[in-house]
């Protein structure tokens, strides 16, 4: 199906030969995972290339249909799109940046919510070819996609920054705080945070600065397959306050 889109699209992209390495635009990343958990746990490992192939396929057929239904829903695991949803005041009449956008999801939800500009932004170029399809996917017009990095430049005046899930790396955490709080500073842009609890953020200065606005349970099968981060919760940055 994706291939028959991008053959539909052809002149539009530049169709990379390599797979997105962000696992939430990529869930079979997540099943691989499930399906390594399986094969380790088996008590006769497999003995030969066969037997190995005839272990996966097995595996695989046991994987329950709720599993990858899961995977799928909670890509966006960080909520700031139901966030939005749910409080529509947010975007209307506003102009939306979704910093690291991956599938799009915060970005579309800010559109759909009454935004009248809104720009997706992530240096994965494939992030901006997924956005485009879930545009679509959402009847939306494709929002513009920009793929350089922002973060470090000058920031332009935007009322709403959204981020999820962007807290994984201690670097990226810096920089981002620095640039954040430049944004607030400049232009009293508002700047939402949706994480699911990573170690990288919850020990991080930045969370003196956060107020929390919501909070998700995940379901048990992703929680099985996020390592114990069980919730996730929509944080407001407010170093003005
Ligand atoms: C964990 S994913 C989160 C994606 C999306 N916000 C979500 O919650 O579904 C992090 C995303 O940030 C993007 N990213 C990493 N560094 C970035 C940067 N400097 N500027 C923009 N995007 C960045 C990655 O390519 C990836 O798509």
């Amino acid at each position: 199906m994706v291939q028959e889109w991008f053959d539909e699209h052809n002149n539009q992209f530049e169709v990379l030969t390599w797979p997105p390495n962000s696992p939430d635009l990529n869930p079979i990343q997540h099943l691989w995972d499930v399906l390594n958990k399986q094969l380790r746990s088996m008590e006769a490992p497999p003995r030969n290339l066969q037997d190995l192939k005839d272990l996966l396929l097995t595996s695989w057929c046991q994987i329950p249909q709720h599993t990858f239904w899961d995977l799928v829903e909670y890509m966006p695991r960080h909520k700031v799109q139901r966030y939005l949803l749910n409080h529509p005041e947010l975007s209307v009449g506003r102009r939306v940046l979704d910093l690291g956008c991956g599938c799009g999801a915060s970005a579309i939800a800010a559109k759909l919510s009454g935004a009248p500009h809104v720009v997706a932004n992530d240096i994965d170029p494939i992030a901006a070819v997924a956005t485009k399809m879930n545009c679509e996917l959402n009847g939306l017009e494709p929002l513009p996609c920009v793929t350089q990095n922002l973060i470090g430049s000058e920031p332009e005046k935007w009322d709403l920054i959204l981020l999820g899930d962007m807290f994984y790396d201690e670097t990226l955490t810096d920089s981002l705080h620095k640039w954040l709080y430049k944004c607030v500073n400049l232009h009293r842009t508002q700047i939402l945070i949706g994480d699911p609890g990573r170690a990288q953020f919850e020990s991080h200065d930045i969370k003196t600065l956060l107020y929390e606005q919501a909070r998700f349970e995940l379901p048990d099968s992703v929680r099985e397959e996020n390592y114990g981060l069980t919730s996730s919760t929509v944080w407001w940055y407010r170093p003005d306050y």
